[in-house]
């Protein structure tokens, strides 16, 4: 099992201050809350949030955007794809796309073990059982066979990009993830909250083709410093 959970994440600790902290979305207490993206989705989705067992159990800003921007314009693109989706939480990008987009499933949502049992409940939440599996994924380490024999080409990642230790971890699955197969393209959200969350991006636009892509409610997230990637093997 990862070791990443909620009480070993630094910047969870109130008593933790570093100097260009920026502030994270506050601990709220457990609820299920319905969305439907502006009217994207003709049936809202449910997603139970519950912050006991880690950080994934609440919505974050780049899994709301990253969801929108794929019910928008990847809802009639995704019929062939294996997609997977790392950190998934609760499965907000995850369960939007099983729900709102054409897809032949099997689609993986995967995360720690402290998320596994938010990540079935909301899978079972939104009937969505024979489509989407929730399986554990800890980055940096081997992918399961399971994965390996998946094979994902889709991959999306939403607010991954939190904390510093994780860095590498994260950055080792993508990388396995493309040498698994070449042509996946990974669609990557992530809120800067601190200076250290560029080095993320220069390490990765290093090691893959990073582009921006195109939005019409960019101007309105990047105001809150949100930004919208694919990632793509140089391969
Ligand atoms: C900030 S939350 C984002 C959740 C969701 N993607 C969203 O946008 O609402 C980051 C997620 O990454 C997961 N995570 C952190 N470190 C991880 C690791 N080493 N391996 C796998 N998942 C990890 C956490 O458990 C958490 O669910």
């Amino acid at each position: 099992m990862g070791s990443l959970s909620r009480s070993s994440t630094p910047e969870f600790s109130p008593l933790e201050v570093a100097e260009d902290l920026a502030p994270l979305p506050e601990y709220k207490a457990a609820t299920t809350t319905a969305l439907d993206f502006d009217g994207l989705l003709p049936e809202p989705l449910k997603l139970h949030e519950d912050l006991k067992t880690g950080c994934g159990g609440q919505l974050w800003p780049a899994g709301m955007v990253l969801a929108k921007h794929m019910l928008r314009y990847h809802r009639e693109k995704l019929e062939n794809a294996r997609i997977l989706e790392l950190g998934a939480g609760g499965g907000l990008v995850g369960l939007s796309v099983a729900k709102g987009c054409k897809i032949n499933g099997p689609l993986y949502i995967t995360d720690q073990l402290e998320m596994y049992d938010l990540m079935q409940h909301n899978i079972a939440l939104n009937g969505l059982t024979d489509r989407v599996k929730g399986v554990l994924l800890n980055w940096g380490e081997p992918l399961s066979q399971e994965i390996v024999d998946f094979r994902p080409n889709v991959i999306l990642a939403a607010d991954c990009v939190y904390f510093e230790p994780a860095f590498p971890l994260l950055h080792k699955t993508l990388g396995d993830l493309f040498t698994l197969c070449p042509e996946a393209t990974v669609y990557f959200c992530f809120k800067k909250r601190r200076r250290a969350d560029m080095q993320f991006m220069a390490k990765a636009k290093k090691a893959f083709h990073v582009t921006e892509i195109e939005d019409d409610d960019r101007s309105i997230f990047s105001r809150e410093k949100l930004f919208l990637y694919s990632f793509t093997s140089k391969r």
